[in-house]
């Protein structure tokens, strides 16, 4: 049984507003997720727009999708972005030393980026070069980009055919530098951060918000609150700026947490025991742990929140498919993946007065993927219908909510979810039963409203085995259905049904 509260009476408080950008996604030039990915090049026979699959793009704009993060991961602190302007055929052949050793053709440059951000109509995340790049080079990268007057930049931008210039907001200083962006520590890259970002500027109406490089999950806390608390300390410097001044040089700190069901071996996307299944969702739910901490760090310096938590990496990372390239990290997706989805999505949504932004890793067969491609085929994964049913909860606002779930197993609890309420004045919740064998009978008590005056619809995401899945042959094999309303048993301002096993589930309340 569980019994859960939410409190519908709440105003609609700004600080607890869930940022669309948290179910923002990334793409790294890594394995096949731009090239023979997103990417097939205009002559392909694949339907594209110049260069950039049409399948790809209609189905990530019916996510709604916020944002997208790019070059890297590890690829961002080895890119050099003239390598990836001007004619193609001119273009540098670098080494991809991160990721297969692979020739990297720079085909995708930050023209065909932008491009791609403004086919899916969302906000480009670029991050730039520290680890080894310059400062000259990040702030003439930004100038090429943003600046409208004549200065020599701008005219080598307008002649390869960019007339006006970009609006960029979100800007990373560097990606996970202390490893593969430099293996630096806390005090030396903060160093870096500042003597960076202030070169970072902001020209014409442009205004950047720029993201430091924070932790990963996997070291000891001490070493996760030191790193943030020796960027905060500094920032301190610059708190009272944030909202007025944008030239404040930080507005962000990154996160990353991946989900492995071990740390050696992170076993089959595909093949596991319900064993695997329970460490899996135990390790995705650490990111409370991880953003409670983060967050008692800086609420010390900065009790207004005004430096968001930019989780910019997450998701599952298992073993690649067999027979598939080691540096190209290409993983299947089951049911097991879109419960860590759902399980994080709640969470972010829960913490969103300093979640101000996420990045699923990421976008195309890399990884947790919502889509996977295969030649001309493309499927959309579990995960991808996670984001499609929560899509509601963009820019809503946070309602509180109190569950007392019956545990699964190891005091792990069965029951999860989070609840909003938007413009309108529907109220969203989105619900998951991690136990893959048994559904559970809930009481959802909403504060004072009649549930029978109101119109209740849902949806239902649920698997019959842990490792259910979408392949090229069986693509619907997982969608979301109706969870018809002949469940509900409805009394004044509770409503009762049973949550299937292995499912998640977004109720509709409206007026
Ligand atoms: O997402 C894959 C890699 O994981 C990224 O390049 C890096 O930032 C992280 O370690």
């Amino acid at each position: 049984m569980a019994k859960i509260k939410i409190e519908t009476e709440i105003q609609k408080d700004p600080q607890k507003r869930i940022s669309r950008h948290i179910y923002g996604h990334f793409a790294e030039h890594l394995g096949r997720c731009f090239y023979d990915g997103f990417w097939v090049g205009d002559d392909s026979s694949i339907p594209n727009t110049r260069g950039f699959r049409n399948d790809i793009v209609e189905a990530l704009k019916k996510l709604e999708i916020p944002n997208l993060r790019w070059p890297g991961g590890c690829f961002a602190d080895e890119y050099h972005w003239r390598n990836g302007i001007g004619p193609k055929e001119r273009r540098a052949k670098t080494i991809n030393t991160h990721w297969g050793g692979v020739i990297e053709n720079n085909h995708v440059g930050t023209h065909e980026f932008l491009d791609l951000c403004e086919q899916l109509e969302c906000e480009p995340y670029i991050c730039g070069n520290v680890g080894s790049g310059t400062i000259q080079e990040m702030a003439e990268w930004i100038e090429y980009l943003t600046f409208d007057d004549e200065s020599t930049l701008s005219l080598l931008r307008r002649k390869n055919g960019r007339k006006n210039p970009w609006k960029i907001k979100y800007w990373g200083v560097g990606n996970e530098n202390w490893g593969c962006g430099g293996n630096m520590t806390a005090e030396h890259y903060s160093d870096l951060f500042f003597r960076y970002s202030t070169f970072c500027k902001n020209f014409s109406d442009n205004k950047l918000y720029k993201i430091a490089c924070g932790p990963t999950s996997g070291p000891p806390m001490s070493w996760i609150t030191h790193w943030i608390e020796v960027l905060m300390i500094r920032a301190g410097l610059f708190i009272s700026l944030i909202e007025d001044i944008y030239d404040a040089p930080i507005h962000g700190i990154s996160l990353h947490h991946y989900t492995s069901a071990g740390l050696i071996k992170k076993g089959s996307a595909t093949e596991f025991k319900e064993q695997d299944w329970l460490k899996i969702m135990r390790n995705a739910l650490k990111m409370e742990d991880l953003l409670m901490n983060m967050s008692r760090v800086m609420d010390k310096y900065d009790p207004r929140k005004k430096i968001g938590i930019i989780v910019d990496e997450w998701g599952t990372w298992h073993e690649v498919e067999p027979d598939t390239n080691p540096g190209f990290l290409f993983q299947q997706n089951t049911m097991r993946d879109a419960m860590v989805a759902s399980l994080t999505l709640d969470l972010f949504n829960r913490y969103c007065d300093r979640v101000h932004m996420a990045n699923l890793a990421q976008t195309v067969n890399v990884l947790q993927a919502p889509i996977l491609t295969e030649g001309d085929k493309m499927i959309t994964t579990p995960t991808y219908h996670v984001f499609e049913m929560y899509k509601v909860h963009q820019d809503a606002f946070l309602i509180p909510m109190k569950i007392e779930s019956e545990v699964y197993k190891r005091k792990t609890p069965a029951i999860h979810g989070s609840a909003s309420i938007d413009e309108n004045d529907k109220i969203h919740l989105s619900l998951c039963n991690i136990n893959p064998n048994e559904g559970i009978n809930v009481e959802l008590e909403l504060s004072e409203v009649d549930l029978k005056e109101k119109q209740i619809s849902a949806r239902i995401l649920q698997g019959k085995q842990m490792n259910d899945r979408n392949t090229f042959d069986s693509p619907e094999n997982v969608k979301p259905t109706a969870f018809p309303s002949s469940y509900f048993n409805i009394e004044a301002n509770k409503l009762n049904f049973k949550i299937p096993f292995m499912s998640i589930i977004v109720i509709t309340i409206e007026k």
